[in-house]
């Protein structure tokens, strides 16, 4: 494994220069940079595609360089940086906004959105269009969301019912609901970056994580893992964003061909985004990885068991979005 992390350190560092390499004298050099690795992840692939089609049709104007893994910025800094002026371009998951503002709370409340499709239809409601702009104010712009998937819980054991999980440790992102619905489980939240999780997971300092199957095959935490159980519980999305002093220092042309690249880059990945999960879905059983598949019943104890969180949240997150999510 410690081979394998060098020459994927090697690989990065090469794929990194040679994306700096080819940004020419006089263009502006824009960074994108994000927690998630391989290449077969839906976020990856959405950056990849917005650097390719942005230093094609811009070149020689603005030239986008990506910083994948938490190779530039991992999660802690990364929205300091953005507003530092040190990177111009992000896609945290929506979990990680708990400092900025607490309506993205919305998108973590567990069972709100019944698939992806559901999610796509809220973020694409004039409730779900209103938040993007929701941290204008800080200074960030939001571009677009891209979906990830739905998240699934894996721990040293097997989760067939929520009480499986009592008494465990889960790594959580830093999100307010996220804790709150580990701790209705009767097990303990933890906090802590993503380029920690594997870790953390290999030396016991946490039992169990949640994530999507492109997550938990990329990162290889089933390879640390006992297994994954399909429970569908929360929504993992992104916002593709970037900062009011990046947007406004660009020309009025380049910012169109920008903003308009934004919008085809993100309608696109919300289309293949449910391929890539089912293919890192088979990824991870082909890699053998175990997948424990929720019936009815055992599915309903854990909508029950969650819940009563969304009565947590009303009052910060605002009732009329929470019905607006869950109606959608
Ligand atoms: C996580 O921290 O688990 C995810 O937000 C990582 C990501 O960006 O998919």
């Amino acid at each position: 494994r410690k081979l394998t992390s060098l020459i994927t350190a090697i690989t990065l560092t090469s794929v990194a220069s040679l994306a700096a390499a080819s940004c020419e004298p006089g263009e502006i050099v824009a960074k994108l940079s994000h927690v998630t690795g391989g290449t077969t992840h839906p976020k990856v692939v959405a950056a990849n595609n917005f650097a390719e089609q942005i230093n094609k049709e811009l070149d020689g104007k603005l030239c986008v360089e990506v910083f994948p893994n938490s190779t530039l910025f991992g999660d802690s800094k990364e929205l300091e940086a953005l507003l530092l002026g040190d990177v111009q371009m992000l896609a945290p998951s929506l979990s990680k906004f708990g400092s900025y503002t607490e309506k993205f709370g919305v998108f973590d409340l567990p069972f709100v959105f019944k698939d992806i499709d559901a999610a796509i239809r809220f973020t694409e409601s004039k409730s779900g269009r209103g938040l993007l702009n929701e941290m204008e104010g800080v200074g960030f712009v939001g571009l677009g969301y891209w979906m990830s998937g739905m998240k699934y819980f894996s721990a040293n054991k097997a989760l067939i019912l929520p009480t499986d999980a009592a008494g465990l440790k889960f790594r959580v992102q830093t999100s307010d609901v996220a804790k709150a619905m580990i701790k209705a489980m009767d097990a303990s939240p933890q906090p802590m970056a993503f380029a920690e999780v594997y870790g953390a997971l290999q030396t016991g300092v946490v039992d169990g994580q949640e994530n999507t199957w492109s997550n938990v095959y990329t990162k290889k935490f089933y390879e640390v893992q006992d297994s994954t159980t399909e429970t569908n519980h929360q929504l993992l999305a992104y916002l593709f964003m970037t900062s009011t002093e990046f947007l406004d220092s660009l020309d009025a042309d380049v910012r169109a061909t920008f903003l308009r690249i934004a919008n085809e880059v993100t309608l696109q990945a919300n289309l293949a985004v449910k391929d890539a999960e089912a293919t890192n879905r088979q990824n991870i059983l082909n890699a053998g990885g175990k997948i424990n598949v929720l019936n009815a019943t055992q599915r309903e104890a854990w909508v029950n068991a969650m819940k009563p969180v969304w009565k947590q949240f009303e009052k910060q997150i605002g009732a009329d979005l929470i019905s607006a999510a869950a109606g959608s």
